[in-house]
């Protein structure tokens, strides 16, 4: 199978990076399960010594995220918040960080109590408007590190305008692209050096793995990345890798049921009287509408909602029954969760407050399910 230089999206999620089994032509990269390799001679072996620094399932779920991305290379790491260590890993003591203010409370978690220890200095701003990215930066700021849509307020960045602003100031973009997904948006193609996503979600896409993966647009940054993955050791399993590569292979089949169960659902609880309000990129109500569509292609599956009172969002959450109350998103089956006392639970609640990420505030993450069984759903919780 020879990949065609210019195969579009899709053949490039099925095909990049696999090969059929060199020793019996399997079409399916096998599941490489073995620690090390024997060497044919001292000083002669096959390409792999020891699987913490390399494993052929691994590889090629790197090289298939790295071609679906855009990118040179992309190294697999136990999960999302290892790969987000091993950017960090890149700086320096004394370097600073500009992050979106309304990031995943793990990311905020690893920065403000453990990165900040070794000399890092972080400062929390909406990305949204690069004013307050410009403002924020320093001599020192090496990072621009952004969240886009973001969880669960669903404020977008304009990526193609702030990977300008870094690189004016010699500072990588770093894009976490966990909540969008490559096939909704690809953020290398608009400036960013590095991409990042927790392949828990939409890249494995049936809630069966944890993992995280790092895409580098350029080979000075995959040099840094690979030598950490094996330096502090945080590797992608090779069951999980393989898990993943099979989520990729429909990544753009999920993600257009995905965005067209988000919109279905975004479109009901809009015209629904129990609702306040409904924050979706897709409706023409987000305030950043127009930049989702120029960005993004397709508004995803994400959707939060505001029922007016804690109470209420508790009561929502405890009457769904097909979708399922849990942390996490980007699979097969619908989710539903309150953010303030679940996912985003370690965020201080005056942060959380001045990002609108208010106790009365309903995430879902739209599954593939038929759209109209959903909203029926929906409709007996909110009853
Ligand atoms: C946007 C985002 N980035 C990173 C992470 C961390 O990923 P993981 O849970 O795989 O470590 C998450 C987890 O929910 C997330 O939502």
């Amino acid at each position: 199978m020879d990949l065609p230089k210019n195969a579009r999206f899709s053949t490039v999620c099925i095909h990049a990076g696999q090969v059929p089994d060199p020793s019996t032509g399997a079409i399916i990269t096998p599941i490489y399960q073995t620690s090390t390799y024997v060497q044919d001679e001292l000083g002669h072996h096959k390409g792999y010594e020891y699987a913490r620094t390399q494993n052929p399932t691994r590889a090629a779920l790197e090289a298939n995220v790295a071609a679906i991305e855009g990118g040179v290379l992309a190294y697999a790491f136990a999960s999302g918040m290892a790969a987000i260590g091993a950017i960090a890993s890149a700086l320096q003591s004394g370097d600073h960080v500009v992050v979106t203010d309304n990031t995943y409370g793990g990311t905020f978690r690893l920065f403000d109590k453990v990165l900040t220890k070794f000399g890092l200095d972080f400062s929390y701003v909406d990305t949204s408007c690069p004013e307050e990215i410009e403002r924020a930066m320093r001599r020192q700021t090496k990072m621009l590190f952004v969240e886009t849509p973001t969880n669960p307020v669903l404020r977008l960045t304009d990526i193609r305008k702030v990977a300008d602003l870094a690189h004016a100031r010699g500072a990588r973009l770093v894009v976490d692209n966990t909540f969008a997904s490559p096939a909704v948006q690809r953020p290398i193609e608009l400036g960013a050096d590095l991409v990042i996503h927790s392949t828990t979600k939409y890249l494995n896409g049936h809630s069966d793995s944890v993992g995280g993966i790092v895409v580098a647009a350029r080979h000075e940054d995959a040099e840094w990345l690979k030598f950490v993955q094996n330096a502090a050791g945080a590797i992608l399993g090779p069951f999980d890798s393989w898990l993943v590569l099979r989520g990729t292979k429909t990544l753009t089949l999920r993600m257009a049921q995905h965005n067209a169960n988000g919109m279905a659902l975004a479109e009901f609880l809009s015209t629904h009287p129990r609702v306040r309000s409904v924050i979706y990129p897709g409706l023409p109500s987000h305030p950043q509408h127009e930049l989702a569509r120029r960005q993004m292609r397709g508004f995803g599956g994400m959707l939060s909602f505001d029922v007016g009172t804690f109470e209420e969002a508790r009561r929502v959450c405890n009457s769904v029954r097909l979708m399922s109350l849990a942390e996490s998103l980007g699979g097969v089956e619908t989710l539903i969760c309150h953010p303030a006392t679940m996912t985003h639970a370690s965020v201080p609640a005056e942060h959380r407050a001045s990002i609108g990420l208010t106790d009365s505030l309903v995430r879902i993450s739209a599954g593939v399910e038929d759209a109209q069984d959903l909203i029926d759903d929906l409709a007996q919780a909110l009853a």
